[in-house]
């Protein structure tokens, strides 16, 4: 087999077989085949596309190329859940511990932040204590134990797609719905999920911007999932704004226990409600979603959910009384009011600038490796649609010695439009569910 043949069939819009999308994946792997050669592939793969079954193909190379997750010692249906990411999203902080309350086992490897979104490690590494080590006997055990726990990504999972995306992101061939589908479903395949939920974000702070695109994304990795024998839903949810309150570290562990008590964002508590709704149906612990949704509403309204959090908290090393009380939670020094410069209505957010801000502040990452402030952040005090007097405090910035303000200050400016007249419509928080 030559790479050669291979390019040139995919440039005239031929299908690849099974053993040409292997060879090139091992061999690019492995170093056999140089950058140009999978470069030239990319980009005649993003042009002329790659039908559902290259796709799968594609995915199970990928998740073939390096080590895959064992997760058979824990009993149960484990049931994975995965964004493609947002700001502000504090899904998985709530999720957890509520969908594991009802008997649903949650394994969850998690990466940290990169960019403008952030990672569920960092955010729960701001709890005093809290372990995200674990080794894979501590990880089974505790989720045996007590059905939840969570650690850093620490297996090589699929090196295929950390070369290639590598590659991808430097040849303009990032925007590929095949391309994109099975980066994603390579990893979650690799990291050893029976069932995996997928929140396909689109909008203003989301890497799809619009609904027709995170569709076809959506229902490609449906199938892929589908067809590899995991039971896959997806939903398309809305990313025009912040889907909590809160972006920053400790901020958004605050948000997620306040969501737990019953006093948090209503749109977080909502899509929590969805999502594990899905997950407990598919898991087979509830017959359908309307059950599920009774079950999961009774375990936030009895406080089990909360419960749940503390001892999850406390298994891992953290300090367990944030629960009672999250002003124990680091918070930056200063706390500086963001105001609105005129009257009117909140007509559009740039989720992504939102983001932004809180990195300049110190919440993010610019590049791998560099420390996150676990203290700093933002608070909305305005959704998409409220009105706001001039002068009102649209958002909280918690700011250390000073460090980023200026320019959170500036891209704020540029992220929040007040218009004169209220808007015409709000976007969904939930545009479809894809199964
Ligand atoms: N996220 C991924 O993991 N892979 C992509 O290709 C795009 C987003
Ligand atoms: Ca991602």
């Amino acid at each position: 087999m030559r790479m050669y043949d291979i390019i040139a069939r995919k440039r005239d819009g031929r299908e690849l077989t099974s053993p040409e999308i292997e060879f090139f994946v091992e061999g690019y792997t492995r170093g056999n085949i140089p950058d140009y050669q999978a470069s030239a592939l990319l980009m005649a793969v993003f042009i002329n596309g790659m039908n559902e079954r290259e796709t799968a193909d594609l995915t199970m190379a990928m998740a073939r190329s390096g080590e895959q997750v064992d997760l058979s010692g824990i009993e149960g249906i484990k049931v994975d859940k995965h964004s493609t990411g947002g700001v502000g999203d504090t899904t998985t902080l709530v999720l957890m511990p509520l969908v594991s309350s009802c008997g649903v086992p949650m394994a969850k490897m998690s990466g940290r932040g990169l960019g403008h979104t952030g990672g569920t490690i960092d955010k729960l590494e701001s709890i005093p204590g809290f372990r995200t080590e674990l080794t894979m006997e501590e990880f089974i055990s505790n989720v045996n134990r007590i059905k939840a726990a969570i650690m850093g990504q620490t297996y090589n999972i699929a090196p295929a797609d950390g070369k290639l995306y590598a590659l991808r992101d430097v040849t303009a061939t990032i925007e590929s719905i095949p391309l994109i589908a099975s980066s994603i479903m390579s990893k979650k395949i690799a990291a050893g999920a029976d069932a995996i939920l997928l929140d396909v974000k689109v909008g203003s702070g989301a890497f799809m911007k619009d609904l027709k695109g995170g569709e076809e994304l959506a229902k490609s990795m449906v199938k892929i999932g589908n067809n590899l024998g995991r039971k896959t839903v997806a939903f398309i949810t809305d990313m025009n704004q912040p889907l909590g309150s809160s972006v920053g570290n400790s901020l958004e562990v605050r948000e997620a226990i306040m969501t737990l008590k019953g006093r948090g964002s209503e749109a977080l508590r909502e899509i929590c409600l969805s999502f594990g709704a899905h997950m407990l149906v598919m898991a087979g612990i509830a017959r359908d979603t309307a059950a599920a949704r009774s079950i999961l509403e009774g375990n936030l309204n009895s406080g089990k959910a909360l419960a749940k959090m503390k001892e999850i908290i406390e298994t891992q090393g953290g300090n367990p009384h944030v629960v009672d009380n999250p002003d124990l939670l680091p918070l930056s020094r200063e706390i500086v009011e963001f105001k609105a410069p005129k009257t009117g209505y909140i007509q559009r957010i740039e989720a992504e600038y939102i983001g932004k801000a809180a990195l300049y502040l110190g919440a993010g990452r610019e590049k791998k490796g560099d420390r996150v402030d676990p203290s700093v952040g933002l608070v909305l005090k305005k959704r998409l649609g409220d009105r706001v007097e001039q002068g009102e405090t649209i958002a909280d910035i918690y700011v250390n010695g000073g460090k980023g303000l200026k320019e959170a200050i500036n891209i704020l400016e540029m992220a929040l439009h007040i218009s004169e007249g209220k808007p015409d419509s709000l976007p969904p928080l939930i545009y479809k569910t894809i199964e």
